[in-house]
């Protein structure tokens, strides 16, 4: 949907994470049910249709739990098309000993190229075991897991970043400590959600946070996440916090090509992707082969199935904005073959873009959340030897983010 820019000015310089040099320092966010091969490959194609190198493009995140046990599930989100370079994965857990195995499987056996570490989800499902973004108040425990993640990454030159949130609530923010914290124990990387678990993906981002944990970690890029819904925030995200990178994830849900505008931003071009409303049908087929091949272990029609069902929720995503009956929207929430696709996609005929109602905040948002956490966890910055026992058990099958 772009032809290839000319040299022109960038704003940043490639972002450096350990080994890997991202040429445009953006990165696509991991999104559990969101950023599998199907869709990281358009986020991708998209950012390589401007001819400039595009990001990083993190896949879902996986448990560590799952991963060491080599549960199929788990091993299919650290699976990556031919194309996909560098291969990025983000690895959750709450018990340094199988974090270490869970990196170590993924960098020894050369599963991919790239480890982030969750520390911000908000899901009570998470925190309630102390994961996620409640994990880094208990300070040893969050030093422990990430130098085992480095440690067991290290010999395979398989660089290891974090990524979490401002902290629990206001009252328990975290982050100005285990920015350096995660550097000194050797992350490549440190990018922060500026919001605390309680805001869930309520109000606005506070991108100061983001400036303050810059001016916190200084040997490592700081990457800046949170409420990018276009290029121009991005390049403001950056100007207004110094950010090394940024982080961008429900902008992108529907709007793939959302990594044209970000890949042409960053090297200092002013043209955008403004796809009709057939562009769009077009991607949406083509996001829905991808599918199909991503769900693919040999039968065909199940793969098809399964990835009709999976693209369902995408749809909101991308007609948001366009002008498409509810008949025909509902139509295509329930597509369940690749045929029956082609003929919803087909009778939509053609629209221009919506300009602004196609554009601004998409996905999660909500209201504030008290965090759901472990009986008495911010009585101390210490685990209690009864939940360091604990939290081995804990490492439950989850998903979210
Ligand atoms: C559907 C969904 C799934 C998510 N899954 C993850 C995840 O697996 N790991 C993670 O670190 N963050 C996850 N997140 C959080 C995003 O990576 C990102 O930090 C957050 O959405 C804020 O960025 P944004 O404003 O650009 O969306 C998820 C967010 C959404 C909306």
């Amino acid at each position: 949907m772009t032809t290839t820019l000319d040299a022109a000015q960038r704003v940043l310089p490639p972002l450096r994470i350990g080994p890997i040099t991202v040429d445009t320092p953006v990165v696509l966010a991991p999104m559990a049910g969101v950023t599998n091969t199907a869709f990281r490959t358009l986020c991708r194609e998209a950012g390589a249709s401007t001819g400039h190198h595009p990001g990083l493009y993190v896949a879902e995140m996986v448990t560590s739990r799952a991963l060491v046990e080599r549960n199929p599930e788990a091993l299919r989100i650290v699976t990556f098309g031919p194309q996909e370079s560098p291969r990025s994965v983000q690895v959750y857990g709450v018990d340094p000993a199988t974090v270490g195995e869970a990196v170590r499987i993924i960098a020894a056996e050369d599963r991919a190229d790239h480890v982030d570490l969750n520390f911000g989800c908000p899901v009570p499902k998470v925190t309630r075991k102390g994961g996620g973004g409640a994990l880094p108040w208990k300070r040893q425990l969050f030093t422990d897991i990430v130098r085992a993640a480095v440690r067991a990454a290290e010999p395979h030159g398989v660089p290891v970043t974090v990524k979490m949130r401002e902290g629990i609530d206001d009252e328990h923010l975290t982050y100005l400590e285990a920015g350096p914290i995660a550097e000194a124990e050797g992350a490549a990387a440190v990018a922060l959600h500026a919001r605390t678990v309680a805001m869930h993906y309520s109000g606005q981002a506070r991108w100061p946070s983001i400036a303050r944990l810059k001016e916190a970690v200084t040997g490592v890029p700081v990457l800046g996440n949170g409420d990018i819904w276009s290029a121009e925030d991005a390049l403001r995200m950056v100007a207004e916090t110094g950010a090394d990178g940024v982080v961008v994830g429900r902008g992108c849900q529907g709007r793939p090509w959302l990594f044209a505008d970000l890949a042409a931003a960053f090297h200092g071009h002013t043209v955008r992707v403004r796809p009709t409303l057939q562009q769009v049908a077009e991607t949406i087929y083509r996001h829905g082969e991808l599918m199909i091949d991503f769900f693919d272990d040999g039968d065909r029609a199940e793969a098809e199935g399964k990835g009709m069902r999976d693209l369902r929720k995408h749809m909101a995503w991308y007609l948001k904005g366009y002008a498409v009956g509810g008949e025909s929207r509902h139509a295509l929430a329930l597509v369940s073959t690749l045929a029956e696709l082609r003929e919803r996609l087909d009778a939509l005929g053609d629209a221009p873009y919506p300009g602004k109602d196609a554009e601004g905040q998409r996905g999660r948002a909500g209201t504030p959340k008290t965090p759901h956490l472990p009986y008495g966890w911010l009585d101390s910055r210490d685990l209690s030897p009864e939940w360091e026992a604990k939290l081995r058990e804990a490492e439950l099958s989850v998903s979210g983010g």
